[in-house]
Protein backbone atom coordinates (compact mmCIF):
# COMPACT_ATOMS: atom_id res chain seq x y z
CA UNK A 1 0.00 0.00 0.00
CA UNK A 2 1.08 3.22 -0.79
CA UNK A 3 1.28 5.40 1.91
CA UNK A 4 -0.12 8.92 2.62
CA UNK A 5 3.16 10.98 2.43
CA UNK A 6 3.74 8.94 -0.99
CA UNK A 7 0.65 9.31 -2.37
CA UNK A 8 0.97 13.23 -1.78
CA UNK A 9 4.37 13.51 -3.05
CA UNK A 10 2.94 11.40 -6.28
CA UNK A 11 0.12 14.20 -6.92
CA UNK A 12 2.31 16.92 -6.44
CA UNK A 13 4.66 15.97 -8.84
CA UNK A 14 1.33 15.00 -11.22
CA UNK A 15 0.89 18.71 -11.43
CA UNK A 16 4.24 19.14 -12.18
CA UNK A 17 4.49 17.02 -15.05
CA UNK A 18 1.20 18.19 -16.33
CA UNK A 19 2.68 22.13 -16.29
CA UNK A 20 5.92 20.42 -17.97
CA UNK A 21 4.72 18.71 -20.64
CA UNK A 22 1.91 21.09 -21.19
CA UNK A 23 -0.26 17.55 -21.53
CA UNK A 24 -4.36 17.58 -21.02
CA UNK A 25 -3.73 14.69 -18.98
CA UNK A 26 -0.60 13.31 -16.84
CA UNK A 27 -1.05 10.16 -15.09
CA UNK A 28 1.18 8.32 -12.45
CA UNK A 29 0.71 4.58 -12.36
CA UNK A 30 1.94 2.29 -9.53
CA UNK A 31 2.57 -1.27 -9.45
CA UNK A 32 1.59 -2.96 -5.77
CA UNK A 33 1.13 -7.04 -5.48
CA UNK A 34 0.01 -7.59 -8.79
CA UNK A 35 -2.19 -4.50 -9.70
CA UNK A 36 -1.84 -1.00 -11.41
CA UNK A 37 -3.05 1.88 -9.35
CA UNK A 38 -3.37 5.07 -10.71
CA UNK A 39 -2.11 6.86 -7.86
CA UNK A 40 -1.53 10.45 -9.30
CA UNK A 41 -3.33 12.18 -11.97
CA UNK A 42 -3.56 15.71 -13.13
CA UNK A 43 -5.54 17.34 -15.85
CA UNK A 44 -8.74 17.16 -17.58
CA UNK A 45 -9.58 13.66 -18.06
CA UNK A 46 -11.81 11.94 -15.73
CA UNK A 47 -9.54 8.03 -15.14
CA UNK A 48 -12.50 5.25 -15.27
CA UNK A 49 -10.56 2.71 -13.83
CA UNK A 50 -8.24 3.31 -11.14
CA UNK A 51 -7.23 -0.24 -10.67
CA UNK A 52 -6.28 -2.91 -13.10
CA UNK A 53 -4.59 -6.16 -12.92
CA UNK A 54 -1.15 -6.45 -14.65
CA UNK A 55 -2.30 -9.96 -15.67
CA UNK A 56 -4.67 -9.86 -18.36
CA UNK A 57 -5.25 -5.92 -18.91
CA UNK A 58 -3.80 -4.03 -21.85
CA UNK A 59 -2.38 -1.71 -19.48
CA UNK A 60 -0.74 -4.79 -18.06
CA UNK A 61 0.69 -5.74 -21.54
CA UNK A 62 2.21 -2.43 -21.79
CA UNK A 63 3.67 -2.26 -18.26
CA UNK A 64 5.34 -5.57 -19.08
CA UNK A 65 6.78 -4.63 -22.42
CA UNK A 66 9.11 -1.99 -19.49
CA UNK A 67 9.05 0.16 -22.41
CA UNK A 68 8.63 3.99 -23.52
CA UNK A 69 5.72 3.86 -26.44
CA UNK A 70 4.64 7.11 -28.21
CA UNK A 71 1.52 6.90 -29.81
CA UNK A 72 0.48 9.46 -32.22
CA UNK A 73 -3.47 9.10 -33.27
CA UNK A 74 -3.88 5.74 -31.51
CA UNK A 75 -6.79 3.21 -32.74
CA UNK A 76 -8.11 -0.39 -32.59
CA UNK A 77 -5.42 -2.49 -30.44
CA UNK A 78 -2.93 0.13 -29.45
CA UNK A 79 -5.36 2.01 -27.96
CA UNK A 80 -6.72 -0.82 -25.78
CA UNK A 81 -5.28 0.48 -22.79
CA UNK A 82 -6.37 3.75 -23.01
CA UNK A 83 -10.29 2.44 -23.43
CA UNK A 84 -9.47 0.87 -20.31
CA UNK A 85 -8.16 3.78 -18.38
CA UNK A 86 -11.28 5.95 -20.12
CA UNK A 87 -8.97 8.26 -21.36
CA UNK A 88 -9.49 10.04 -24.90
CA UNK A 89 -6.25 10.80 -26.96
CA UNK A 90 -4.96 12.78 -29.94
CA UNK A 91 -1.46 11.14 -28.64
CA UNK A 92 -0.13 9.43 -25.70
CA UNK A 93 3.73 9.44 -24.21
CA UNK A 94 4.38 6.53 -21.76
CA UNK A 95 7.54 5.87 -20.00
CA UNK A 96 8.00 3.03 -17.40
CA UNK A 97 9.00 4.04 -13.73
CA UNK A 98 11.80 1.62 -11.83
CA UNK A 99 12.57 1.79 -8.79
CA UNK A 100 15.39 -0.76 -7.86
CA UNK A 101 13.67 -3.35 -5.44
CA UNK A 102 10.86 -1.40 -4.76
CA UNK A 103 8.67 -2.15 -7.63
CA UNK A 104 7.69 -0.22 -11.02
CA UNK A 105 4.92 1.45 -12.67
CA UNK A 106 4.37 4.06 -15.39
CA UNK A 107 4.32 7.78 -16.33
CA UNK A 108 1.66 7.96 -18.85
CA UNK A 109 0.76 12.14 -20.61
CA UNK A 110 -1.72 12.54 -23.33
CA UNK A 111 -2.63 15.40 -25.43
CA UNK A 112 -6.57 15.81 -26.64
CA UNK A 113 -5.15 18.22 -29.24
CA UNK A 114 -2.00 18.00 -30.92
CA UNK A 115 0.90 15.74 -30.87
CA UNK A 116 4.21 14.92 -29.01
CA UNK A 117 7.46 15.61 -30.41
CA UNK A 118 11.00 14.22 -29.27
CA UNK A 119 11.83 17.38 -26.39
CA UNK A 120 8.32 15.63 -24.81
CA UNK A 121 9.60 12.42 -24.53
CA UNK A 122 12.83 13.18 -23.37
CA UNK A 123 11.09 15.60 -20.63
CA UNK A 124 9.05 12.96 -19.37
CA UNK A 125 11.83 10.39 -19.60
CA UNK A 126 13.93 12.49 -17.18
CA UNK A 127 10.27 13.19 -15.11
CA UNK A 128 9.74 9.62 -14.48
CA UNK A 129 13.57 9.31 -13.42
CA UNK A 130 13.00 11.59 -10.98
CA UNK A 131 9.68 10.27 -10.20
CA UNK A 132 11.18 7.65 -9.62
CA UNK A 133 14.36 9.05 -7.65
CA UNK A 134 11.56 10.74 -4.96
CA UNK A 135 9.33 8.00 -4.44
CA UNK A 136 12.68 5.60 -3.44
CA UNK A 137 13.31 8.42 -1.19
CA UNK A 138 10.48 8.37 0.42
CA UNK A 139 9.95 4.93 1.10
CA UNK A 140 13.05 4.55 2.92
CA UNK A 141 11.74 6.90 4.56
CA UNK A 142 8.95 5.08 5.41
CA UNK A 143 11.11 2.06 6.02
CA UNK A 144 13.32 3.73 8.40
CA UNK A 145 10.15 4.81 10.43
CA UNK A 146 8.93 1.25 10.69
CA UNK A 147 12.46 0.44 11.94
CA UNK A 148 12.61 3.41 14.30
CA UNK A 149 8.99 1.96 15.85
CA UNK A 150 10.42 -1.24 16.38
CA UNK A 151 13.63 -0.51 18.14
CA UNK A 152 11.63 1.84 20.50
CA UNK A 153 8.81 -1.00 21.19
CA UNK A 154 12.02 -3.82 21.43
CA UNK A 155 13.10 -1.05 23.84
CA UNK A 156 10.41 -0.95 26.13
CA UNK A 157 9.65 -4.92 26.57
CA UNK A 158 13.61 -4.61 28.09
CA UNK A 159 12.19 -2.31 30.20
CA UNK A 160 9.55 -4.15 31.02
CA UNK A 161 11.25 -7.80 31.24
CA UNK A 162 13.60 -5.26 33.63
CA UNK A 163 11.15 -4.35 35.51
CA UNK A 164 8.86 -7.96 36.15
CA UNK A 165 12.26 -8.94 37.01
CA UNK A 166 13.48 -6.83 39.25
CA UNK A 167 9.88 -6.68 41.32
CA UNK A 168 7.85 -9.98 40.78
CA UNK A 169 10.51 -12.49 40.35
CA UNK A 170 12.90 -10.99 42.48
CA UNK A 171 10.18 -11.07 45.13
CA UNK A 172 8.61 -14.38 44.25
CA UNK A 173 12.27 -16.26 44.85
CA UNK A 174 12.96 -14.37 48.29
CA UNK A 175 9.61 -16.29 49.03
CA UNK A 176 10.69 -19.68 47.53
CA UNK A 177 13.89 -19.34 49.97
CA UNK A 178 12.52 -18.87 52.92
CA UNK A 179 9.78 -21.52 52.40
CA UNK A 180 12.72 -24.15 51.83
CA UNK A 181 14.08 -22.69 54.84
CA UNK A 182 12.02 -23.62 57.03
CA UNK A 183 11.18 -27.07 55.67
CA UNK A 184 15.04 -27.82 56.04
CA UNK A 185 14.64 -26.70 59.64
CA UNK A 186 12.62 -29.44 59.81
CA UNK A 187 10.26 -27.69 62.88
CA UNK A 188 6.63 -27.55 62.56
CA UNK A 189 6.14 -24.00 64.18
CA UNK A 190 8.37 -22.50 61.75
CA UNK A 191 6.99 -23.78 58.81
CA UNK A 192 3.55 -22.49 60.04
CA UNK A 193 5.18 -19.49 60.41
CA UNK A 194 6.80 -19.35 57.61
CA UNK A 195 3.39 -20.03 55.26
CA UNK A 196 1.82 -17.29 56.81
CA UNK A 197 4.86 -14.67 55.64
CA UNK A 198 4.71 -16.52 51.87
CA UNK A 199 0.85 -16.34 51.67
CA UNK A 200 1.20 -12.99 52.56
CA UNK A 201 4.37 -11.77 50.52
CA UNK A 202 2.15 -13.93 47.75
CA UNK A 203 -0.71 -11.86 47.92
CA UNK A 204 1.27 -8.48 47.57
CA UNK A 205 3.23 -10.25 44.71
CA UNK A 206 -0.06 -10.82 42.93
CA UNK A 207 -0.61 -6.97 43.59
CA UNK A 208 2.35 -5.81 41.84
CA UNK A 209 1.25 -8.15 38.59
CA UNK A 210 -2.00 -6.44 38.86
CA UNK A 211 -0.47 -2.86 38.68
CA UNK A 212 2.10 -3.74 35.74
CA UNK A 213 -0.23 -5.04 33.68
CA UNK A 214 -3.25 -2.03 34.24
CA UNK A 215 0.52 0.16 33.35
CA UNK A 216 1.15 -2.15 30.20
CA UNK A 217 -2.18 -1.74 28.77
CA UNK A 218 -4.14 0.58 30.66
CA UNK A 219 -7.82 0.10 29.94
CA UNK A 220 -9.24 3.29 31.49
CA UNK A 221 -7.12 4.79 28.06
CA UNK A 222 -9.58 3.17 25.28
CA UNK A 223 -12.72 3.33 27.04
CA UNK A 224 -13.06 6.23 29.36
CA UNK A 225 -10.33 8.56 27.45
CA UNK A 226 -6.89 10.51 28.34
CA UNK A 227 -8.26 12.43 31.32
CA UNK A 228 -9.62 9.44 33.62
CA UNK A 229 -6.52 7.24 32.84
CA UNK A 230 -4.11 10.34 33.67
CA UNK A 231 -6.27 10.79 36.54
CA UNK A 232 -5.65 6.99 37.56
CA UNK A 233 -2.25 7.38 37.36
CA UNK A 234 -2.42 9.65 39.46
CA UNK A 235 -4.22 8.53 42.35
CA UNK A 236 -1.89 5.83 41.91
CA UNK A 237 1.54 7.61 42.07
CA UNK A 238 -0.31 8.93 45.49
CA UNK A 239 -1.57 5.94 46.44
CA UNK A 240 1.82 4.05 46.70
CA UNK A 241 4.69 6.75 46.61
CA UNK A 242 2.73 9.46 48.92
CA UNK A 243 3.30 11.94 46.04
CA UNK A 244 0.47 14.87 46.31
CA UNK A 245 -0.57 14.87 42.56
CA UNK A 246 -2.30 17.17 40.79
CA UNK A 247 -4.24 16.97 37.27
CA UNK A 248 -5.62 19.88 35.19
CA UNK A 249 -6.60 18.51 31.86
CA UNK A 250 -8.29 21.03 29.66
CA UNK A 251 -9.04 19.85 25.98
CA UNK A 252 -11.71 22.21 24.33
CA UNK A 253 -14.33 24.41 26.25
CA UNK A 254 -17.32 23.00 26.27
CA UNK A 255 -17.03 19.58 25.22
CA UNK A 256 -15.27 17.96 28.39
CA UNK A 257 -15.10 14.31 27.45
CA UNK A 258 -13.04 15.67 24.13
CA UNK A 259 -11.22 12.40 22.51
CA UNK A 260 -7.71 13.06 20.64
CA UNK A 261 -6.53 10.09 18.09
CA UNK A 262 -5.79 7.25 19.61
CA UNK A 263 -2.03 7.16 18.87
CA UNK A 264 -1.94 10.96 20.08
CA UNK A 265 -3.82 9.61 23.78
CA UNK A 266 -1.22 6.74 24.32
CA UNK A 267 1.74 8.80 23.67
CA UNK A 268 0.61 11.93 26.18
CA UNK A 269 -0.54 8.76 28.57
CA UNK A 270 2.72 7.17 28.50
CA UNK A 271 5.19 10.20 28.81
CA UNK A 272 3.15 11.78 32.00
CA UNK A 273 3.23 7.75 32.94
CA UNK A 274 6.96 7.75 32.18
CA UNK A 275 7.47 11.36 34.05
CA UNK A 276 5.63 10.64 37.09
CA UNK A 277 7.76 7.27 37.63
CA UNK A 278 10.60 9.26 37.42
CA UNK A 279 9.72 12.00 40.01
CA UNK A 280 8.70 9.06 42.77
CA UNK A 281 11.86 7.74 41.94
CA UNK A 282 14.72 10.31 41.46
CA UNK A 283 13.18 13.52 42.47
CA UNK A 284 12.47 13.72 46.21
CA UNK A 285 9.14 15.68 45.51
CA UNK A 286 5.98 15.91 47.95
CA UNK A 287 3.74 17.51 44.72
CA UNK A 288 3.47 17.03 41.32
CA UNK A 289 1.13 18.77 38.73
CA UNK A 290 -0.37 16.98 35.69
CA UNK A 291 -1.78 19.77 33.09
CA UNK A 292 -3.01 18.82 29.47
CA UNK A 293 -4.42 21.73 27.27
CA UNK A 294 -5.20 22.51 23.75
CA UNK A 295 -4.71 25.75 22.57
CA UNK A 296 -3.89 27.30 18.90
CA UNK A 297 -4.25 23.83 17.25
CA UNK A 298 -1.34 22.35 19.27
CA UNK A 299 -2.03 19.93 22.84
CA UNK A 300 0.26 20.55 25.35
CA UNK A 301 0.80 18.45 28.49
CA UNK A 302 3.57 18.81 31.63
CA UNK A 303 4.66 17.47 34.22
CA UNK A 304 5.99 19.56 36.73
CA UNK A 305 7.49 18.55 40.09
CA UNK A 306 8.61 20.40 43.38
CA UNK A 307 11.73 18.05 43.93
CA UNK A 308 16.05 18.39 43.71
CA UNK A 309 15.22 19.00 39.82
CA UNK A 310 17.38 17.79 37.07
CA UNK A 311 21.23 16.77 38.13
CA UNK A 312 23.74 19.07 36.25
CA UNK A 313 21.45 21.32 33.84
CA UNK A 314 21.64 24.06 36.55
CA UNK A 315 23.05 26.62 34.20
CA UNK A 316 22.25 26.35 30.62
CA UNK A 317 19.13 25.80 30.54
CA UNK A 318 18.55 25.54 26.88
CA UNK A 319 21.19 23.27 26.62
CA UNK A 320 19.35 19.60 26.60
CA UNK A 321 19.64 18.61 29.99
CA UNK A 322 19.49 14.52 28.81
CA UNK A 323 22.74 15.10 27.41
CA UNK A 324 24.20 15.09 30.40
CA UNK A 325 21.74 12.11 31.97
CA UNK A 326 23.10 9.10 31.76
CA UNK A 327 19.98 7.01 32.86
CA UNK A 328 18.11 4.71 31.43
CA UNK A 329 15.84 4.94 28.47
CA UNK A 330 12.89 6.52 30.02
CA UNK A 331 13.87 10.17 29.09
CA UNK A 332 14.89 8.88 25.24
CA UNK A 333 11.89 7.39 25.16
CA UNK A 334 9.57 9.81 25.69
CA UNK A 335 11.42 11.85 22.93
CA UNK A 336 11.33 9.17 20.05
CA UNK A 337 7.51 9.13 20.92
CA UNK A 338 7.01 12.48 20.77
CA UNK A 339 9.22 12.88 18.01
CA UNK A 340 6.49 9.42 16.34
CA UNK A 341 3.82 11.78 16.33
CA UNK A 342 5.61 14.65 14.95
CA UNK A 343 5.61 16.50 18.34
CA UNK A 344 8.61 17.45 20.91
CA UNK A 345 9.82 17.20 24.43
CA UNK A 346 11.43 19.74 26.42
CA UNK A 347 13.01 19.15 30.07
CA UNK A 348 13.40 21.92 32.25
CA UNK A 349 14.58 22.18 35.43
CA UNK A 350 16.16 25.16 38.76
CA UNK A 351 17.95 23.32 41.03
CA UNK A 352 15.98 22.44 44.15
CA UNK A 353 13.18 24.05 42.43
CA UNK A 354 11.83 20.87 40.87
CA UNK A 355 11.85 19.80 36.84
CA UNK A 356 9.42 19.69 34.49
CA UNK A 357 8.86 17.95 31.26
CA UNK A 358 6.30 19.11 28.36
CA UNK A 359 5.34 17.78 25.59
CA UNK A 360 3.74 19.84 22.56
CA UNK A 361 2.08 17.96 19.77
CA UNK A 362 0.92 20.03 17.13
CA UNK A 363 -2.79 19.13 15.73
CA UNK A 364 -2.55 20.13 11.97
CA UNK A 365 -2.47 16.59 9.66
CA UNK A 366 -3.67 14.45 12.77
CA UNK A 367 -6.75 11.94 11.96
CA UNK A 368 -9.90 12.85 13.94
CA UNK A 369 -10.73 10.37 17.16
CA UNK A 370 -13.01 7.67 15.88
N1 LIG B 1 11.75 14.58 37.84
C1 LIG B 1 13.07 14.35 38.01
N2 LIG B 1 13.74 14.90 39.02
C2 LIG B 1 15.07 14.66 39.21
N3 LIG B 1 15.82 13.88 38.40
C3 LIG B 1 15.20 13.28 37.37
C4 LIG B 1 13.80 13.49 37.10
N4 LIG B 1 13.48 12.80 35.98
C5 LIG B 1 14.62 12.19 35.58
N5 LIG B 1 15.65 12.48 36.41
C6 LIG B 1 17.05 12.04 36.24
O1 LIG B 1 17.26 11.73 34.88
C7 LIG B 1 17.78 10.42 34.75
C8 LIG B 1 17.31 9.80 33.47
O2 LIG B 1 15.93 9.49 33.51
P1 LIG B 1 15.38 8.28 32.64
O3 LIG B 1 13.91 8.21 32.83
O4 LIG B 1 15.88 8.47 31.25
O5 LIG B 1 16.11 7.03 33.25
P2 LIG B 1 15.80 6.21 34.59
O6 LIG B 1 14.51 6.67 35.18
O7 LIG B 1 17.00 6.29 35.45
O8 LIG B 1 15.65 4.72 34.03
P3 LIG B 1 14.39 4.11 33.24
O9 LIG B 1 13.45 5.25 32.97
O10 LIG B 1 14.95 3.52 31.97
O11 LIG B 1 13.80 3.09 34.14
C9 LIG B 1 17.36 9.72 36.00
O12 LIG B 1 18.23 8.67 36.31
C10 LIG B 1 17.41 10.82 37.04
O13 LIG B 1 18.72 10.99 37.50
MG1 LIG C 1 12.77 6.83 34.06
Amino acid sequence: MLSGSELWLLRLMADRGLALLDASTLLIVIEERGELRVAASAGKAHVRLRVLPVEGSALGALYRTGRPLSLDRPRGQEATWLHELGLEARAALVEPLNMEGHGGGLVIGVREDGGFRDPDRRALASFAASVAQRLQAERSVEIERLRFGMEARERERTRWAREIHDETVQGLGALRLRLANARDLGDREALSAAVDTVLAGLGDEIDGLRHLITELRPAALDELGLAPALQALARRAQAIDGLDVQTEIALGDEDEDRRLDPELESTIYRVVQEALTNVSRHAKATRAVISVTERDGVVRASITDDGQGLPDAASGARRSPEDELKGGFGLSGMRERAELVGGEIELSSAPGGGATVRLSVPLAGRPTAG
